[in-house]
């Protein structure tokens, strides 16, 4: 398990923790990797009853390592299997998730909430999945489950236009239960694991179900976006978009 992602269990709380401030939780492989054994290993777990998904302050996650997609592009490649991995085993969660978002949520730090359960979130969290103007286009499903959450037209400005969405937006159009302080988020989230790991096991595991419905059709977006992906991290575009971030002057 990499340091880079801290995952700790507290009775019935799995923590998966995105470990990486100095890169404002930008996502690598192997980041991908631990996060999907721990949240995988919880479905399987009896003792594991709600998994929390959390970042560090001031930045849940930066969205992908932008270098690693650079490098994806120079092998012509598409996502890397450990990220498409990651997208399904999100999709088919066995236990509930609760992310605890503080600042910053790019690209897959936002659409990754829309498999979550429960979002908590600071005041100064701000949302933003800028897929197109880097030339590529939405993931995880979010082309799917982006308009059932939000309705098509703060969809589109959301995935498609790349505009962001504060916490009090977010809050309005959905994707988050509760706004707290920032330095209350982790405390509210697992006040909220807590409360959802209490309920009786088996009616929330037939529940959750019915309200998430199979999952077939979510990992069919998923494999069918990074499909579009992967020729659209081939395209000029993307390649530019990339390296100007990467090469820009501060
Ligand atoms: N991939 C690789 N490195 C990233 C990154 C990413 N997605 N996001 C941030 N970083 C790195 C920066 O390059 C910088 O590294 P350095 O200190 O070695 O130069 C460090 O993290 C801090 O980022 P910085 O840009 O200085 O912080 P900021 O607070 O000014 O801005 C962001 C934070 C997230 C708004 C900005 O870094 C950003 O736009 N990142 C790209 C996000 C993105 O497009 N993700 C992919 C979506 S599909």
């Amino acid at each position: 398990m990499s340091d880079l992602v801290i995952v700790s269990d507290d009775g019935p709380i799995r923590t998966v923790r995105m470990n990486r401030p100095d890169k404002k939780n930008a996502l690598t492989v192997p980041m991908y990797v631990a996060m999907t054994e721990a949240i995988e290993g919880a479905g399987s777990s009896s003792a594991v009853r709600c998994v929390v998904i959390a970042g560090a302050p001031g930045a849940f996650c930066a969205g992908n390592d932008l270098q690693d997609f650079l490098d994806a592009v120079a092998r012509a490649e598409g996502l890397a299997a450990p990220i498409v991995r990651f997208l399904h085993v999100l999709a088919r969660a066995g236990k509930p998730l609760v992310a605890a978002v503080s600042g910053l949520a790019v690209g897959i730090g936002t659409t990754m909430l829309f498999h979550c359960d429960h979002v908590v979130a600071g005041s100064d969290a701000r949302f933003v999945t800028p897929f197109v103007p880097l030339g590529i286009v939405p993931e995880a499903a979010s082309s799917l489950l982006g308009p059932r959450r939000l309705g098509y037209a703060r969809a589109f400005e959301l995935l498609a236009m790349g505009r962001p969405l504060d916490a009090a937006a977010a809050h309005a159009a959905g994707i988050v239960n509760t706004v707290v302080a920032p330095a209350e988020v982790d405390a509210a989230a697992m006040k909220a694991a807590r409360e959802i790991a209490a309920l009786p096991a088996e009616a929330l595991a037939a529940a959750r179900a019915l309200l998430r419905g199979p999952g077939d059709e979510v990992v069919k977006r998923i494999d069918e976006e990074a499909a579009e992906f992967k020729r659209r991290l081939a395209s000029p575009e993307a390649r530019a978009a990339f390296e100007a971030f990467l090469t820009r002057k501060r």
